[in-house]
């Protein structure tokens, strides 16, 4: 008997749902719900079931450290001359939900983490407000080195950089995503809308819904702007469930 040597991909129903038993799990942790097995033993294995093995089977779903590895010491644009530290991103490589920033500040420049200035104290607070953690979820920004004196990124810095975190996306697979500010949304659902525009309702991006939203150093500047940013926040719950 001939078995037919299709390449099962990331994406095959199969694997689709013990990713969904992974993420409900998670969720089920995240929520301290302790009647299930939701230990970091268990989700990875999952995580492991989740991806296509085995003989024949081309592994295509790549680990954050792989990314990592690969974006090494990166020069591919102007923005390795001043930048002090890569800010890849940090939390959980089985986030349900993944937020994405412009790009690093100051402050993530000298500690190469992601929202740790006064923006990032007010994303956490966000996320707490969310009912999760920062340990829970997964940050990431659009670019990965400080733009000199916080300007935008540049297309050109975008187009490099945007492959990685897109790399990312796949392989922590969140449930949604949560862009934040004008930049993030832009380069994720590419488009040249305004941020006003595009927040407030879901879009999709390789298969993962995307809530843009009024990014948090916006938020600082225009505290008025706080209920629309939490009803924004408000739909993310409501689909998580
Ligand atoms: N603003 C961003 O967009 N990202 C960070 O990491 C910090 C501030």
């Amino acid at each position: 008997m001939c078995i037919p040597k299709t390449k099962m991909t990331a994406d095959a129903p199969h694997f689709q749902i013990i990713r969904d038993i992974r993420n409900t799990l998670g969720y089920l942790k995240q929520s301290g719900c302790t009647g299930f097995d939701c230990s970091r033993a268990s989700l990875e294995t999952l995580n492991q079931l989740g991806l296509p093995a085995g003989p024949g089977v081309a592994p295509d779903r790549e680990t954050l450290a792989d990314i990592r590895t690969d974006l090494g010491d990166c020069r591919r644009c102007g923005l390795c001359e001043s930048r002090t530290h890569i800010v890849f991103g940090e939390g959980s490589p089985n986030a349900q939900v993944m937020f994405v920033g412009e790009g690093p500040g100051f402050d993530e420049d000298k500690c190469g983490q992601p929202f740790v200035g006064a923006a990032g104290q007010l994303l956490t607070k966000i996320i707490a407000a969310m009912g999760l953690d920062r340990e829970t979820v997964y940050i990431g920004n659009i670019v990965k080195c400080r733009p000199p004196n916080n300007r935008n990124p540049e297309p050109e810095e975008i187009r490099h950089c945007l492959p990685f975190l897109k790399r990312q996306v796949a392989a922590i697979h969140p449930r949604v995503i949560c862009a934040l500010g004008s930049v993030a949304a832009r380069a994720l659902l590419a488009t040249e809308a305004p941020i006003s525009r595009l927040r407030g309702r879901f879009y999709e991006v390789m298969g993962i819904p995307v809530m843009p939203t009024f990014h948090p150093a916006f938020l600082l500047r225009n505290p008025e702007k706080k209920r629309e940013v939490w009803e924004d926040v408000q739909q993310i719950m409501k689909m998580l469930g």
